[in-house]
Order: C-alpha cells, then sequence, then structure tokens
C-alpha cells in the first residue's frame, strides 16, 4: 500500500516536472498550475485521500504530497521568472533604437510665392527710402475712382471691371491706387515716398493670365523736386536689385486718367537675354507695371499745389514678377491653394 502510494506520487512529480520544461508562455504556465496544482490536480486527489489512510501510513505519505507539492510550487515560480525574463530581453531585443540614426523632420510652413516677392518688392524699396503703407480692401468709389481723376461715366473706369458691395458707393478695390490719397492727405504737405502693398479684386473673367484677385504694389513719391530722370533711375535701381545687375528696362507710353505721362514698364526678359523666347513671346521684353508722373488733379486731391509739387506713381503685380521667374504658366495655381503647387517655393 505505502508503495503504491509512493510511486504514484513520484509518477505525479515526474510528469509534472517534465510537462513544466516545454512550457515557454506565461498563459501556458497558469495552465500547468490549474493541472498540476489545482483543485482538481492530482497531488490535492492524494491528499483528500491521506484520512482514509492507516495511521502510520499518514505522516509519511503526508510529508511525502507536501514535497511534490512545494517541488511543483517552485518549479512554477522559476519557471514563471524565466519566461518574464526571456520576454523583457526579446522586447529589448525588437524595441531597440538606434540613437545613430538621423531624425524625422519636422514639416516646415513657408511663404505663399507671392508674399515672398511682395516682401523682396519691400525689401528693395525700403532700401531706398520708402516707407510701406497699408490700405483696406474695400474702398469708396470716390478714392478708387473720383479722386483719381476717373469721374463717374468716364470710358477709362472700364479699365477696372468692379466687385460692387452690397453698400452703394462702396467697391472692392480694384487697383492699389486709391492709397495714393490716403497717403497724400496724411503727410501733406510733407515729401511722400511709400509703397503700398495690397489685395486687389476685378469683376474679370479668369484665364491663365488673368484673375479675379491679385496682389499689386503702388509705388508712390511726392516732393518739390521729382522729375521724369529721378522716376526712370529709381525703376531701373530697383530692375536691377530684382531681376540682376545687367538687366535693361523700357518704357512705353501708355494712358492711365491719373498719370500723365503714363507709361508701361518693360524689362528685358531674363530668361533669353532679349533674344526673343516663348516666355517673352519673342519680343525680348516683358512687361511688369504701368506707371507715370502724377495728374496735377490727383496730386491736388491728394493736398498738393501742383504748381510747387510733382511726383510719380507705378503699379507692379507681384505674381507676374513670380510668374516669370519661376516659370509659372497659369496664374489661377497662385490662389487654388493646392500643396504640391505651394511647396514647391
Ligand atoms: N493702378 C494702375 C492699374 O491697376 C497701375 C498704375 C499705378 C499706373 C500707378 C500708373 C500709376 O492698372
Amino acid at each position: 500500500m505505502q508503495e503504491e502510494v509512493v510511486k504514484k506520487l513520484e509518477e505525479i512529480q515526474k510528469a509534472g516536472l517534465t510537462d513544466l520544461e516545454h512550457v515557454q508562455e506565461e498563459q501556458q504556465l497558469n495552465e500547468w498550475r490549474t493541472c498540476y496544482l489545482g483543485k482538481k490536480s492530482e497531488v490535492l486527489q492524494v491528499m483528500k485521500e491521506i484520512p482514509d489512510l492507516s495511521v502510520d501510513l499518514r505522516p509519511k505519505v503526508g510529508m511525502l504530497t507536501n514535497q511534490v507539492k512545494r517541488n511543483f510550487e517552485q518549479g512554477y515560480e522559476q519557471r514563471l521568472e524565466e519566461i518574464r525574463k526571456a520576454a523583457l530581453e526579446r522586447s529589448l531585443q525588437q524595441d531597440r533604437l538606434d540613437v545613430t540614426l538621423p531624425g524625422r523632420r519636422p514639416e516646415k510652413g513657408r511663404l505663399h510665392p507671392s508674399t515672398q516677392t511682395l516682401r523682396e518688392i519691400a525689401n528693395i524699396f525700403g532700401q531706398m527710402g520708402f516707407q510701406v503703407y497699408r490700405g483696406t480692401d474695400v474702398e469708396t468709389e470716390e478714392f478708387n475712382f473720383e479722386l483719381l481723376n476717373i469721374p463717374k461715366y468716364h470710358p477709362a473706369r472700364d479699365m477696372w471691371d468692379t466687385f460692387f458691395t452690397t453698400t452703394p458707393e462702396v467697391v472692392m478695390r480694384t487697383h492699389t491706387s486709391p492709397g495714393q490719397i490716403h497717403s497724400m492727405r496724411e503727410n501733406a504737405p510733407d515729401p511722400v515716398r511709400v509703397i503700398l502693398p495690397g489685395m486687389c479684386y476685378r469683376y474679370e473673367q479668369v484665364t491663365s493670365r488673368s484673375e479675379f484677385q491679385f496682389f499689386q504694389v503702388e509705388l508712390l513719391a511726392v516732393g518739390k523736386s521729382i522729375d521724369f530722370r529721378g522716376f526712370k533711375g529709381t525703376l531701373q535701381d530697383f530692375a536691377r536689385r530684382m531681376f540682376g545687375d545687367n538687366v535693361r528696362i523700357r518704357l512705353r507710353p501708355d494712358y492711365f486718367p491719373f498719370t500723365e505721362p503714363s507709361a508701361e514698364m518693360d524689362v528685358e526678359c531674363f530668361i533669353c537675354q532679349g533674344a526673343g523666347c516663348p516666355v517673352c513671346k519673342h519680343t525680348g521684353w516683358l512687361e511688369i507695371m504701368g506707371c507715370g508722373m502724377m495728374h496735377p488733379t490727383v496730386l491736388m486731391n491728394g493736398g498738393y499745389d501742383p504748381r510747387e509739387y510733382t511726383g510719380f506713381a507705378a503699379g507692379l503685380g507681384p505674381e507676374r514678377i513670380t510668374m516669370l521667374r519661376h516659370h509659372i504658366e497659369d496664374i489661377r495655381y497662385f490662389w487654388a491653394n493646392d500643396v504640391r503647387f505651394l511647396e514647391q517655393f
């Protein structure tokens, strides 16, 4: 009888410890514990039977059963530790961090191409002593037209197709020229040297060359000794700083109601150096601004006596300049907000 029980316990122990050797994961280990140490385990079964044994057998079998149980418990603890250690090592191996790898670059925002050109223009004129003056996007018809020598019903108004607002007499500015009057009135009778950058709006058919909104930079100088020579010199200087030392300019006669004489300024095509190419439509010249000597009426409207004062004004298009410099063939890209376009600048 004794031998039988001892043999049985030995077998249980052997089976349990052999099984334990094959356990690889915590989940498996828990199953093993339920099987060999749980309520339905064989060891417990033997323990339950102890009271039925003879008195002299009971202590021996009891001791032996406890021994087996303890061995199982120890084995369990040991295996658990081994499994956890192995898992930790595995994760350290897998999640290893290579600190010598280059970091991921954060996405950086950038300035809109028009803003970049706008700032360059502001810098150049800033170096020449011009201050930046800001106007508003809405103007009254008086400032957008009348005070600039474009009376009501004057055919020249057709040059600026206008967005009217629901408020009578209030329009979206069609050019930055109303700023001429504002800045003159603020400074009279002192000399004025300002540039006025801003968004302009025109009720126009949108095409690859004209948008209904675009930037303009107004250039304005008023003083007692301003003449056409100085004006042309200023424009020449601007063109050199903007497009390169050797660039040539030319002024072609044009018409604006608020300047007299008026001109259109061309720069020599900096793509073909004047030889003729598709960008300059084989003329060798690129048109970049309207300009002229200020009309006496406009000077007067600004608060200056035209018998004493003279002035010059110009209106540049930053988008146009940006298109020429970067060979952008469609102006609609500028305000379409396509990042694939914007990311290139
Ligand atoms: N305001 C004119 C336009 O939008 C440009 C211009 C400005 C012409 C200043 C002459 C002087 O067409």
